[in-house]
This record gives structure tokens, C-alpha cells and sequence, in this order.
């Protein structure tokens, strides 16, 4: 079998560690003129060009890219792919935001052809945006799960997607039972869990919306299977977190409710956690649980400020999500210039090699998997982003002031966008051009 092998030359940066267990210095590799050589969809080598050039055979095709910087694909650890159309809707806070425009819109998601129209703009967002593996809601709809896979699968992406489960507190149009949920994310999981690079994960939406016999059934499901995700949020709003000890009353807190239900665990995600208290940090902690931090949700609906450094204290894994469409922009660039107001706003900083591994390695870890994506370690997917430097012409300015990598990249964190991505590579291929 002929192998096929591309190399990419340019500048080149990714994670190997996380900075807050090793230090700055050590936590990333930077090649100022570096060669990332890609065999069959998955990273052969990466080195400096001029060491790495000789090594190749004669025909192997080698693509430059001059002022830009090739970074692992981004990770996005929450978004909600029916929600593309609802982005930006005005003037209410989480429970009113749900009614007044969530539900309305998720309700459409019942028809096939529109979940699948919908799908395809998602995914090539995400693409445009460098986002290559994201862990994303559904509907309560099957056929939205269905579309979804169906799209990505089409472009062989590493993701992770499940159908919303939820059986009480939202309108009728828009809920299952505790059973028909069980059944039908089975089906899903049979039919989608592990083709290609795609994992289901259980997605109660959040306790509110669901009976206890709900929560039972998804708790026994997530066992069911390994490698299975338990996706849902938590801890969001304050309103919300008062509503959730009314309706769990023999519950010490909101964590505690998935707890018992058995939904909490390796590989389950949490959005949001914006108002834990200690003990639920390390209730997170101790089992392997990760939370998607999500700064441009959180700010756009008042929710509150992240407390980054508390859960890295307690040792959970950490994530960074869009939460599109309570999140107001597909970019991980731009969740990463919200953290970092977000952390100003608690008089903390966010080292622009933090973000980065917030957006690439840390994302993995917190999907549990960094043996697969994450960074350029050989074996992994090939899925990077090549991101330019010249992209506007103020990030052309300001990059020519720069005078160091760090300088650079905290530039990129907060001035780009979908306008910085020049092309997106899934699996070796590319999968988005710009121009
Ligand atoms: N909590 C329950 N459902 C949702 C949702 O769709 N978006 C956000 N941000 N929070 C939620
Ligand atoms: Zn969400």
C-alpha cells in the first residue's frame, strides 16, 4: 500500500504540558522555521525544517507557509449546534433567554432537512473558525444527533455529539420520556459511537429539565458503554442553581444531584461551574470530571466571572468552550480575548500560553483525548490550523511591532477571528481555505 506523506513548513507552536504544572518555559515547543510532516491523516514527524527537509523522499510534496503559524486544531469543549441561528438574541438571562428564544428554535429541529441544512453551516463554521473536535449538544430530536454525525462523518472530524435529553420543564413540543431518551440515544450510540472518529456522549440538558427517573436511566446509560461522554450543565446562573435546590431538596448542592444519579465521571463535561463552592471543585476533581469554561456565554448573559484558577487549585481539568448560541462567536480566538477579561476582571492575568493550551491540549485532556489530539506529538491526528499573521491589516501592524513569540501570540488571542484562520487540516486533509 502506497503511504501518502505532506509536510508543512512554517512557523509552528504547540503544548506539551500544561503551564501551570511545569511553568511557561516548558509547557510549549515553538519552531521558528519548522517542518510538521503528516502521513495518512496522522503526525509523522515534527523538527526544523532544515534538519527534517533531507530526510524525506523525493516526492514528497512540501507546502510553506510564510508569515503565519501553524497551531494544533482548536478544541471546543461546549457548543450547541441548533443554536447557529439564535446567536446574538437580545436582552435576557439564561431561564428567560431558554423560553423566550431556545426552545422556539430547537423545536424546528424535529424536521430532518432542516437539522441537516443547519448542520452543514455549523460544521463549516467551526472549520472556518480552526475548530476541528468539539463536544456538541443536539435536540431532544434523534434525527438532529442523526444530521450532525452525518456531516461531520462525511468530513471524517473527531467529535463527540448527543441528543438532548429532557422530560419535564420545557414545552411539550420539546421533551421525551425518561424511557424513550434511554431508547433513543441507544440507537444513537449503536449506530454512531466509535464510526470513525465520532464519540456519543449522554446529554441531560441540566437537572432542572429532567426527573429524577431521567437522570436514573442516563446515569445507567453512561455506564453502559465505554468510552461514552455525560454532557450537561452546571452552575450557570444563580437563578438557576436556586431553582435546582427547590427541585432537589435531599441533594447537598447542585454537583451533588448528577452525583447521584451516577452522571459524574472521566470523560463527563460540565459547562459553565461559574458558582461552585469548594467542595463540589473537589467532588470534580477526585472523579476525573472536567468543566468547559465558556467566557463569551458567560459575559453575554451576565452569568458571572469563571473562576479559572480556583478549579486549576483544586486540580480539575479545565476545557474552553464557545457555547455558541449563548456563546457570541464560533472562535476559540475570541473566547480566549474574553478569558482573559474575564480574569482581569478578577484582578488575574491569562498567560498567552495558557490560552493556547486552554484551546489545544487542555481541551484534550479534558475529553480524555489527548492520546489522539491536542498537539503535534507523533501518532497523533493530523488536525492543525495555519493561522496569518497578515490576516487584517491592523494584526499585520501590530504583529510587526511585536518583538517576541509571547507578544505574538497574545496579540493573535485577542485581535483574531475567522479572519486569522487561513486554512483548517482535519485528519491530513484541508478541510477549510479562506481564500
Ligand atoms: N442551560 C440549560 N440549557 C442551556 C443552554 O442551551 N445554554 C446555556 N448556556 N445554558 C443552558
Ligand atoms: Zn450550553
Amino acid at each position: 500500500m502506497t503511504r501518502h506523506v505532506t509536510a508543512y513548513r512554517s512557523a509552528i507552536l504547540h503544548s506539551i504540558a500544561d503551564p501551570a504544572e511545569v511553568g511557561i518555559e516548558q509547557s510549549y515547543q515553538y519552531l521558528e522555521d519548522g517542518l510538521l510532516v503528516v502521513e495518512d491523516g496522522r503526525v509523522k514527524a515534527l523538527g526544523d525544517a532544515n534538519a527534517l527537509l533531507p530526510s524525506l523522499a523525493a516526492d514528497v510534496e512540501v507546502l510553506e507557509y510564510r508569515d503565519a503559524l501553524i497551531t494544533p486544531g482548536f478544541i471546543d469543549t461546549h457548543i450547541h449546534f441548533p443554536q447557529t441561528g439564535m446567536i446574538a438574541s437580545y436582552g435576557e438571562q439564561l431561564l428567560d433567554w431558554l423560553n423566550t428564544y431556545t426552545f422556539p428554535t430547537e423545536k424546528q429541529f424535529a424536521d430532518k432537512a432542516h437539522a441537516a441544512d443547519v448542520a452543514g453551516i455549523f460544521i463549516k463554521e467551526l472549520l472556518r473558525n480552526g475548530t476541528t473536535t468539539a463536544l456538541v449538544f443536539g435536540t431532544v430530536h434523534k434525527e438532529s444527533v442523526d444530521a450532525f454525525f452525518e456531516a461531520a462523518h462525511a468530513l471524517d472530524l473527531r467529535m463527540i455529539a448527543g441528543k438532548v435529553l429532557m422530560d419535564r420543564n420545557a414545552p411539550d413540543y420539546l421533551t421525551d420520556t425518561a424511557e424513550s431518551g434511554y431508547a433513543d440515544s441507544k440507537e444513537l450510540i449503536e449506530r454512531w459511537h466509535g464510526k470513525g472518529r465520532l464519540h456519543y456522549a449522554v446529554t441531560p440538558r441540566f437537572a432542572p429539565t429532567s426527573t429524577p427517573e431521567q437522570l436514573e436511566l442516563a446515569g445507567k446509560l453512561y455506564g453502559e458503554y465505554p468510552g461514552l461522554y455525560m454532557h450537561t450543565h452546571l452552575s450557570e446562573n444563580r437563578k438557576e442553581i436556586e431553582w435546582v435546590k427547590e427541585l432537589f431538596p435531599a441533594r447537598k448542592g447542585y454537583l451533588d444531584v448528577y452525583d447521584h444519579y451516577k452522571l459524574i465521571g472521566e470523560r463527563s463535561v460540565f459547562a459553565h461551574g461559574v458558582h461552585l463552592c469548594d467542595d463540589e471543585c473537589k467532588r470534580l476533581a477526585e472523579t476525573g470530571s472536567a468543566v468547559a469554561f465558556c467566557p463569551t456565554s458567560n459575559l453575554f448573559l451576565g452569568s458571572g466571572l469563571f473562576d479559572l484558577e480556583k478549579l486549576e487549585a483544586h486540580g480539575v481539568r479545565v476545557g474552553l468552550g464557545t457555547d455558541v448560541g449563548a456563546g457570541t462567536s464560533f472562535s476559540q480566538l475570541q473566547s480566549l480575548n474574553e478569558a482573559y477579561k474575564v480574569m482581569q476582571l478578577q484582578g488575574k492575568k491569562l498567560d498567552p500560553f495558557k490560552s493556547l493550551y486552554l484551546a489545544t491540549l487542555g481541551g484534550a485532556r479534558a475529553l480524555y483525548l489527548d492520546d489522539r489530539i491536542g498537539n503535534f506529538q507523533t501518532g497523533k491526528d493530523a488536525d492543525f490550523v495555519v493561522l496569518d499573521y497578515k490576516a487584517t491589516p491592523l494584526l499585520d501592524y501590530r504583529m510587526q511591532q511585536a518583538r517576541s513569540l509571547p507578544e505574538k501570540l497574545f496579540a493573535l488571542t485577542i485581535l483574531g477571528d475567522d479572519r486569522t484562520v487561513k486554512e483548517t487540516f482535519a485528519a491530513g486533509r484541508s478541510v477549510h481555505q479562506r481564500d
